[in-house]
């Protein structure tokens, strides 16, 4: 008789893909990203790796974000949470174009380069020309002792443990959920109380539980990904903290399921996209509760005026929300700078259903690569 029992098997902890092996490690992967580095007390984060003192913390007067692909994504979030939280300008560049226009930093600007491998080119030669340019450089990265981690020289470690799946899940909520303690750092050397740090170090610590409860209706999430399957583009739409899990929603899609998908805006969705939409056109809307979410249900109105079928990701209990829409998946109550990863989470897993659905190799995506070490 036939053995069933492989050490691929083994490997994949029971799971039929590394991915899905990665998305419902998650919880665990959270928990050992801010092991030691939330101060409950104190209301605030404790970054030794950035090797910055709060002095130096205080003279920063930028932030700039670089990275590619699903780091990039991350880093999104982590512009809106550190002007939030810090009210110190932030921007994301992707990593390749930091690196050939000559880019504007000096000595007074934090450079936070996010690499789950820590090899990527493009991010790589970001890092050596803010070096260069003589302005302080972090490192967000996975891989130990890789070279950007070596060659940042500070820098904060995700302790995601080794991503195989070529697509990025728990990488990603460990950069954001480091995105999210960096803000918070920064913010209290500034003007955030320590009783509104101590909220926040509850809330993100709140972040396992979280995903937990999303990876808990995964059938759920399967049962609506049936009616996704068989389209050939969709829009995924959000505001605000929601708009860069709408462009990380849409480019999972595009890697696992091959439907080409893209990532909006939904203010700017009647700036041309609309024209597009029509019964064959999903849009997926971030709508769940927090600054927008109104304006983001009236776009999807407009969506469904079009006939277009709209799914939508709402908190849990919202039914006067979740009435607009075709299809929910739910994620729980909390606040917008950690609803990000919930969310994430969910459109992860909706991704890994279409794609398994449509027959597609879902760890290993036509022509991608996990580390894109030349440009
Ligand atoms: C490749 C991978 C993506 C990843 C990107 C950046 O394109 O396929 O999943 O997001 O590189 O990788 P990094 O290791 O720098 O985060």
């Amino acid at each position: 008789s036939e053995i069933d029992w492989s050490p691929d098997a083994a490997e994949k902890g029971g799971f039929e893909h590394y991915m899905t092996k990665e998305i419902f490690e998650q919880p665990e992967t959270i928990r050992n990203t801010t092991r030691g580095r939330l101060d409950a007390e104190r209301g605030t984060s404790i970054l030794s790796g950035l090797n910055l003192s709060p002095r130096e913390l205080v003279d920063i007067q930028r932030l700039l974000i670089v990275g590619c692909g699903t780091s990039m994504n991350a880093g999104l979030i982590g512009e809106y949470a550190i002007e939030d939280f810090a009210g110190i300008p932030a921007e994301v560049e992707q990593a390749a174009e930091f690196r050939y226009r000559n880019p504007i930093v000096g000595s007074r600007d934090l450079v936070l380069a996010i690499s789950q491998s820590g090899e990527t080119a493009d991010t790589l030669a970001a890092v050596r020309e803010a070096v260069e340019k003589g302005s302080l450089v972090a490192g967000l990265v996975n891989v130990v002792g890789s070279t950007i981690a070596r060659e940042t020289g500070r820098g904060i470690y995700l302790h995601a443990g080794p991503e195989i799946s070529v697509a990025s899940t728990k990488a990603f909520t460990s950069q954001v959920s480091v995105l999210l303690m960096i803000a918070l750092k920064l913010a209290r050397g500034r003007r955030l109380s320590q009783a509104r740090g101590i909220e926040i170090v509850q809330e993100i610590k709140r972040i396992p539980e979280l995903i937990e409860w999303v990876l808990e209706t995964n059938d759920k999430i399967a049962e609506v990904a049936q009616h996704y399957t068989n389209y050939q583009n969709m829009f995924y739409i959000g505001r605000g903290y929601m708009y860069p899990v709408a462009m990380e929603g849409a480019l999972k899609i595009k890697e696992i399921s091959y439907i080409h998908a893209e990532g909006y805006n939904a203010a700017e969705l009647k700036h041309g996209p609309i024209a597009l939409l029509d019964e064959n056109m999903p849009v997926i809307a971030l709508a769940n509760k927090g600054a927008g979410q109104d304006k983001t249900l009236s776009n999807v109105e407009e969506c469904k005026a079009r006939s277009a079928p709209v799914l939508g990701v709402v908190t849990a209990g919202d039914k006067e929300s979740a009435d607009i829409f075709d299809h929910v998946i739910e994620i729980p109550d909390c606040p917008q700078y950690t609803s990000v990863i919930p969310a994430a989470v969910a459109l992860q897993l909706f991704s890994y259903h279409v794609a398994r659905l449509r027959g597609c190799s879902i760890d290993q995506p036509r022509n991608l690569a996990k580390s894109v070490t030349v440009e």
